[in-house]
């Protein structure tokens, strides 16, 4: 593979990831083959008005999924952007991601955005309050306040969390990584396009081409367990020398 782009000290890096770089630890992702889309109806479980409809069959489907979340571990993927972000503290790094699993973090990485919510996550719908909640939840899961709970997952029709920060960061970056992300959904999507107008160099790594392919400098086709350990291989040896 290769080639690939340099980096200094003073380049600032943000990246963004999708569900493929959860694939290799068993996540199953959205919109590819098996994936979750295919065995749910998406308007049925992850807008705001499914849940005022049935909160019950909402939260079934996030408790199925805190459930598996729970097996999995990183793998060379994740890994590889924790040890970036160790290795090269003098570096400006942030981390963006869509998924709403724990992998990032556990992997050791620490600068991370969660846009779309966390799976271990409840918000009150009466007074607000968002608790880490790692214990098993029932179907209809209630706040000390007496207000029943919701996910606290970004869902279609909502607005991300923290978007005009990330568009900032986005904006002021060198280098832009995107990694497993099919690049449909927005406002994430267009993260690509916004900060190669603001001057960025923007790489990503996918199974397949994404749909905003056009806007990538640097492409690589394949899996990011195997490619991304190279390519901050790569950028590590950039300021080791
Ligand atoms: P998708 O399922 O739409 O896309 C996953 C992408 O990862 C696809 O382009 C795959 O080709 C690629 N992929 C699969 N395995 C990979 C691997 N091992 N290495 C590299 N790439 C791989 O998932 P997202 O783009 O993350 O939102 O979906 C975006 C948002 O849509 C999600 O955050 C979720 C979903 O609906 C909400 O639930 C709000």
């Amino acid at each position: 593979m290769g080639p690939f782009v340099n980096i200094t000290r003073r380049t600032k890096i943000v990246v963004l990831t999708g569900a493929g770089i959860s694939a290799e630890s068993g996540v199953p992702t959205f919109r590819d083959k098996g994936g979750i889309w295919e065995k749910y109806d998406l308007m049925s479980v992850a807008t705001p008005q499914a849940f005022e409809g049935d909160p019950q069959l909402v939260w079934r489907f996030y408790n199925e999924r805190r459930k598996q979340g729970k097996s999995v571990q990183p793998n060379p993927a994740h890994y590889a952007l924790a040890r970036f972000e160790r290795l090269l503290p003098e570096v400006d790094f942030a981390l963006i991601t869509q998924n709403v699993d724990h992998l990032h973090r556990e992997a050791g990485s620490k600068n991370v955005y969660h846009m779309h919510g966390e799976l271990s996550k409840t918000r009150c719908t009466r007074c607000e309050r968002v608790e880490e909640r790692l214990d098993e939840l029932p179907d209809l899961p209630r706040c000390s306040c007496g207000g029943l709970l919701r996910p606290h997952i970004v869902w279609f029709g909502e607005i991300p969390f923290g978007t005009d920060k990330l568009y900032q960061m986005v904006e002021e970056c060198d280098l832009f990584l995107v990694v497993g992300t099919s690049g449909l959904v927005h406002p994430a999507a267009g993260f690509v396009i916004h900060g190669k107008r603001h001057g960025a160099v923007t790489v990503g790594v996918n199974l397949t081409p994404p749909e905003n392919r056009l806007y990538l400098d640097y492409f690589y086709e394949g899996k990011a367990g195997e490619i991304l350990p190279k390519l901050v291989n790569h950028w590590v040896s950039c300021l080791d020398s």
